[in-house]
């Protein structure tokens, strides 16, 4: 009795108010790339939300053993390791959320835009399945580079008349997460207490913290935000050169990962003012895609920060996906200088994926 509580109590971390009223309802996550490096903490870090009923974990090879593993923890959901193509279909039918981690990841002096030509196919291909088994699925889209993935899923969704864009989202969360952290730091306030909207896309300057608009407020010099800023954009490269070879970020996407897969668990779940940022389809510029506050049709009244294809915006979710992409709101003029900056690489990262799909 006692480590069932204490096993709900850590996972109600990411999972407070999970759901509106009555029981949760039941629901199925897959994780595409489940034996990776984010894959593994990630599958783990799900398998503690008591949200979820049904864990399937899909790799090419190695998921039955982190299957096996994952399953012993004694917390509500059941885990399946699925292994090879054929048992795709399986490891995805009757999902309500699909996450993908799955691909290559940098090593030092490459940038993310260097991935597409491995992970593009692998991503096209994970959608065409995604588009036969489980069609009206939430895609979270970790895999790099986020810019032009989300735009091939976006792309084969449609050419399999599947494409719903409120329930297409690249994953920025980790954005967020290191903005929130290295803004505590500096603004010594409380990082528990900490949030700075991210829009934009996922890559070096796209990657656009708006901490004019972070809370709790800080008199920070425009020196120090300029600092804050480039070292949000970089925060993926720090780890990568730190890792001297040995990948990107794992531990910590994981968990942001796992921040944002709740969050759209409780936008399906009904639960009202769910914000995330998230890289999804987007009017808020003249971009298709952008990272912004979004809210969601996941539930009711989900609104989430979230960081989409196009455009990186703050997103309200509901129980179909996304309900509303939020505005940006009031920027400096150095966000601005910084919002039309990004705009020639995000388009060109965009048009390549859509490229990429239609063979050209
Ligand atoms: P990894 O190499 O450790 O793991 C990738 C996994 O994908 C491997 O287990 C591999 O077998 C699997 N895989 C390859 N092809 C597959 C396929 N066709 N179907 C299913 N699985 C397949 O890499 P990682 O460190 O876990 O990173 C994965 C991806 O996530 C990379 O592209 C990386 O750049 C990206 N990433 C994104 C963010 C973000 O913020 N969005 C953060 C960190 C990493
Ligand atoms: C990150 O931001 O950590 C990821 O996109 C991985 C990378 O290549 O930087």
């Amino acid at each position: 009795c006692s480590s069932t509580a204490a096993a709900a109590s850590s996972s109600s971390v990411l999972s407070r108010r999970g759901f509106a009223s009555g029981p949760a309802p039941e629901r199925k996550v897959a994780v595409l790339g489940a034996a990776g490096g984010i894959g593994q903490p990630l599958s783990l870090l799900m398998k503690l939300n008591p949200l979820v009923s049904s864990l399937s974990l899909y790799d090419i090879a190695g998921t039955p053993g982190v299957a096996a593993d994952v399953s012993h923890i004694n917390t509500r959901s059941e885990v399946k390791g699925y292994a090879g193509e054929e048992q795709l279909g399986q490891a995805l039918e009757g999902a309500d959320i699909v996450i993908i981690p799955a691909g290559v990841p940098r090593k030092p002096g490459m940038t993310r835009d260097d991935l597409f030509k491995i992970n593009a196919g692998i991503v096209k291909s994970l959608c065409e399945a995604i588009a036969k088994y489980c069609p009206n699925a939430l895609v979270n889209m970790i895999s790099n580079p986020v810019n032009s993935t989300v735009p091939i899923a976006a792309e084969v969704f449609k050419i399999k008349g599947v494409y719903d864009e409120r329930k297409l989202f690249g994953v920025t969360t980790l954005d967020v997460v290191r903005a929130k952290t290295f803004y505590a730091g500096k603004a010594k306030v409380n990082v528990a207490d900490v949030n700075v909207p991210v829009i934009g896309g996922h890559a070096g300057v796209t990657i656009l913290p708006l901490f004019s608009q972070a809370t709790p407020r800080a008199n920070l010099s425009d020196d120090e935000i300029t600092a804050l800023t480039k070292r949000t954009q970089d925060g993926g490269t720090e780890v990568v050169e730190a890792k001297a070879g040995k990948g990107s970020a794992t531990l910590s996407m994981a968990y942001a990962g796992a921040i944002f897969s709740d969050a759209c668990l409780k936008g399906l779940n009904g639960v009202p003012d769910v914000v995330e940022c998230s890289f999804v389809q987007s009017t808020v510029t003249e971009l298709p895609f952008f990272a912004s506050k979004v809210k969601s049709l996941l539930v009711r009244h989900l609104t989430l920060y979230k960081c989409f294809i196009l455009v990186l915006s703050l997103v309200r979710l509901g129980k179909n996906g996304v309900e509303e992409v939020l505005g940006l709101g009031p920027l400096t003029d150095y966000e601005q200088q910084g919002l039309e900056a990004l705009k020639p690489e995000l388009k060109s990262s965009i048009e390549k994926g859509i490229a990429f799909v239609h063979g050209n």
